[in-house]
């Protein structure tokens, strides 16, 4: 497993340019399914999780190529909606596939996702959504079954606004009969990207970024090409990265309008944020302040894929922060790994009390998922020392290298990989 070694206590200066999100581009390639022919989707950047989703779709049957952040798809030769199991195991986010597939093929055979590190990751809402449009869903330990021979418009409520069913159910609508209405639907940007990639289509979808979105049904879509939105957690990582080492960073090919809530965040700590446009610029050269209360909750509210992040920043802040993590009940897993380096956090349920220290001090830690280990590279960019941060597979799930991303700032981040006789090499 790789590692990688950061040389803290630098300040990050420079720009940066931020790749396509990650989450906009998984519902994307899947909701290509929905269609028969070459469709071209620019800026998914090269990451673990999409190469998962381009072999899971290669399984089925579909040619996909990736160069240079351009997926080239040919869904003509799809002949299959059996996901494996192994592949599925590999990545939770294969679920988005279940309503294209239902859609196209009256049939999909997945497995249980199962949880990860953060949290249990039901997907019972996905399923209560199909079966509200006549699917029929049979489950048999993790296997799971669905029929349907044409899916019908349906009124669907999400008992809480879950990202992936309503992803999940607005695909399977597309070319369901009729009309089909989600309240209290999840509003993440990566769900309006979803709505305008599939209306560009000729899909009939409305209300994405609202709290209730309508799919008229429509009997086929015509191919296209299309650039997903910038990622707005790793510009809201590479902000944190900024002010947690004191610098002064230009991030170009942002959606500003998508970081309300951290930008809001920030300042309140005193960092300054300036916005123009696709740039943000972040800049600070004194500690942060503490503050008081911060809640994740669902979109447009503070993002649960930042707070291990900001949490690096309040640990090294004046007076005392509290976070409370409200959409995933596994989510602190980085607190001890952050205690290692000297920080002075205690969880109680879901909320973290962080008592700001002067400094943060360099060691060898580990990522236990994607976004905390993010949260540890930041930690060490900002201690005093030397940081290994192990199992960085995690990270590279949704980071283009992100040693290289971060060097472009001045980071001193060195990546290291296990040779087969288990020496380890730069
Ligand atoms: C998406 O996951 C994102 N992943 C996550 O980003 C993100 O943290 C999450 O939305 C919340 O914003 C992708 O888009 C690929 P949910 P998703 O369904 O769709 C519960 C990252 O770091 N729930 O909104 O799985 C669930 O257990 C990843 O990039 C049910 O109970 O999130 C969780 O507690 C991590 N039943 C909560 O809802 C269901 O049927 C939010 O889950 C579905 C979800």
């Amino acid at each position: 497993m790789d590692k990688l070694v950061i040389e803290g206590g630098k300040p990050l200066s420079g720009s940066i340019v931020i790749q396509g999100a990650k989450n906009a581009a998984l519902p994307i390639l899947a909701a290509s399914m929905l269609v028969e022919g070459i469709v071209t989707i620019d800026q998914v950047p090269k990451l673990l999780d999409i190469d998962v989703m381009l072999n899971i779709l290669r399984e089925l049957g579909c040619r996909a190529e990736h160069e240079d952040e351009t997926v080239t798809l040919d869904t003509s030769s799809l002949h299959s909606s059996h996901i494996p199991e192994a592949l599925m195991r590999q990545m939770r986010s294969s679920i988005f596939l279940m309503g294209p597939l239902l859609a196209r093929f009256g049939e999909v055979t997945i497995y249980q996702p199962g949880g990860c590190a953060i949290g249990e990751r039901k997907i019972d809402l996905h399923l209560s959504g199909l079966r509200a449009m006549g699917a029929q869903i049979d489950e048999e330990d993790s296997r799971i079954v669905c029929y349907a021979k044409r899916l019908k418009g349906a009124e669907i409520h999400l008992d809480l606004p879950s990202v992936g069913a309503t992803e999940n159910i607005m695909m399977a609508a597309v070319l369901a009969e009729g009309l089909t209405t989600i309240s209290n639907a999840a509003r993440e940007p990566e769900i309006q990207d979803l709505q305008h990639f599939l209306n560009s289509m000729g899909a009939k979808i409305y209300g994405a970024g609202t709290d209730t979105i309508t799919i008229e049904g429509v009997e086929k879509l015509t191919p296209c090409r299309y650039q997903v939105i910038p990622d707005r957690i790793v510009t809201g990582t590479v902000m944190v990265a900024a002010a947690a080492t004191r610098g002064q960073v230009t991030l170009l090919n942002t959606c500003p309008s998508h970081l309300t809530s951290l930008i809001h965040v920030l300042r309140r700590t005193g960092v300054q944020i300036t916005v123009d446009g696709d740039i943000i610029k972040v800049g600070t050269a004194s500690r942060p302040k503490a503050v008081d209360r911060i809640v994740t909750s669902p979109y447009p509210a503070f993002p649960t894929d930042l707070q291990s992040q900001v949490m690096v920043l309040l640990a090294l802040a004046d007076g005392v922060s509290v976070m409370k993590e409200t959409i995933f009940e596994g989510r602190f897993k980085h607190v001890d790994e952050l205690s290692r380096m000297g920080a002075d956090i205690r969880v109680d349920l879901n909320s973290a009390f962080i008592r700001g220290v002067s400094r943060l001090y360099g060691a060898t830690v580990e990522a236990t998922d994607l976004r905390a280990g993010a949260a540890l590279v930041i930690a060490g960019l900002a201690a005093q020392g030397k940081t290994i941060v192990e199992q960085v597979h995690h990270i590279d799930r949704g980071y283009d290298r992100i040693e290289t991303m971060l060097g472009r700032l001045g980071a001193k981040i060195t990546r290291y990989s296990p040779v087969p006789n288990n020496q380890i090499v730069p």
